[in-house]
């Protein structure tokens, strides 16, 4: 079965990449680099011995997504490709509205005319702004705090409006909480442009040398320990709940969505410790004022994705950051050609 993966290139997708491939199924991936590389390809087709069938493309070009609907026979699609960074979605919101939505669209029509209609998409927790309580259930009510989570609910909102014009269509609605870590080959692994905005890739590059210090964004919320608390999620156990997400779309469930993420909590200062102890050192941080937008807590309640997809994450934080600090020793620079 072929599977078309947008953002193919990118963290999440090549760790999915790699579980397609070891289950069977055909990838087709396409990517326009504009947060990752070829290497990461390379390295999954390496890992599984498998080949990937690569488009470099940007689906926001319509013509050039459609050549791919015409060479392959798609089955089922992921739709990861977006881009995702809150601080900047705020400065070019211009930008992430063309790129997610427009590429979305070519997408959602491009499916529709080759009669391709199974999909899965990447959505967030970002999804659900403030929850005014924890653990959090798809039912919860749904807002944007920013710029790229409108689109993530612009998105939502679309597909819903799509499976209510035509039920023929299948569509898995995948909310991620903070996927973390890597594979345990330390092969392939979060590669961030620049200086990370989110806490565990910065983390790492203060435990490899390359940050002197982490900035814990305020000290002072409505916590246990006065810092932020979020459900991370080892991206081995969200890569595997796509695999669920694809077998559950040839049973034609029609639209369904599902929170993927542990059920546990943790602040800042319990990464900072167990990142300590996956690296064997102490990690200098400072406090400093909250993060602008920045909730105190939030968690998953996944028991439907457990009882609908028989899917449950089976990593632990321990996990999460020894595999994030493999990736990151094992390469220093990421993947080094971008
Ligand atoms: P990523 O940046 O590593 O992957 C996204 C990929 O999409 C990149 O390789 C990028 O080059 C590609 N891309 C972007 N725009 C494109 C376009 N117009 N055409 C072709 N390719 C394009 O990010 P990720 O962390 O792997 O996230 C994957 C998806 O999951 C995104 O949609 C993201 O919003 C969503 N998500 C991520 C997180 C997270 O914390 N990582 C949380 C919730 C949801
Ligand atoms: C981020 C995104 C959110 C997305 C989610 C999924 C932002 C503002 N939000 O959420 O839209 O859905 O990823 O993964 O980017 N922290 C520090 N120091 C740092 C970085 C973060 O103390 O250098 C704290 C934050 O205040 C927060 C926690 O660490 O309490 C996690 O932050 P981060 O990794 O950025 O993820 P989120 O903010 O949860």
């Amino acid at each position: 079965m072929k599977i078309l993966v947008t953002g193919g290139a990118g963290y999440i997708a090549s760790h999915t990449n790699l579980e397609l491939l070891n289950a069977g199924y055909e990838v087709i991936a396409v990517d326009n680099f504009s947060n990752s590389c070829m290497e990461s390809i390379r390295r999954v087709e390496t890992l599984t011995g498998k080949k990937i069938k690569f488009y470099e493309a940007d689906i926001v070009d319509r013509d050039a997504l459609r050549t791919i609907f015409e060479k392959e026979k798609i089955d089922s699609v992921i739709h990861f490709a977006g881009l995702k960074a809150v601080g900047e979605s705020c400065s070019i919101p211009l930008k992430y509205f063309h790129n997610n939505l427009t590429g979305t669209i070519n997408l959602l029509e491009l499916m529709q005319e080759f009669d391709v209609k199974n999909l899965v998409f990447s959505s967030s927790a970002t999804v659900y702004g403030e929850p005014k309580t924890v653990p959090v259930t798809e039912d919860f009510p749904l807002s944007a705090t920013n710029p790229y989570g409108r689109t993530k609910l612009i998105i939502e909102e679309m597909l819903r409006d799509l499976y209510a014009s035509d039920s023929t269509w299948n569509i898995a609605i995948l909310r991620y909480f903070n996927p973390i870590g890597a594979h345990e080959s330390g092969e392939i692994g979060e590669d961030p442009n620049g200086i990370p905005n989110n806490l565990v890739p910065y983390v790492a590059k203060v435990a490899a040398g390359v940050l002197e210090q982490i900035q814990v964004f305020g000290d002072d919320y409505d916590t246990p320990d006065g810092t932020g608390v979020r459900d991370y999620i080892h991206v081995v156990d969200l890569a595997l709940g796509h695999i669920k997400a694809i077998e559950k779309l040839q049973q034609n469930p029609g639209l369904v969505t599902y929170n993927l993420g542990t059920g546990v909590g943790y602040s800042v200062f319990e990464v900072i410790k167990n990142y300590e102890k996956a690296c064997n050192k102490e990690l200098p941080y400072r406090v400093t004022p909250r993060r602008p937008g920045d909730i105190a807590i939030t968690y998953a309640d996944s028991t439907k994705a457990y009882e609908e997809l028989g899917w449950k994450a089976e990593r632990g934080i321990e996990k999460m950051c020894e595999d994030s600090y493999r990736w990151q020793s094992k390469n220093p620079k990421g993947y080094q050609i971008k």
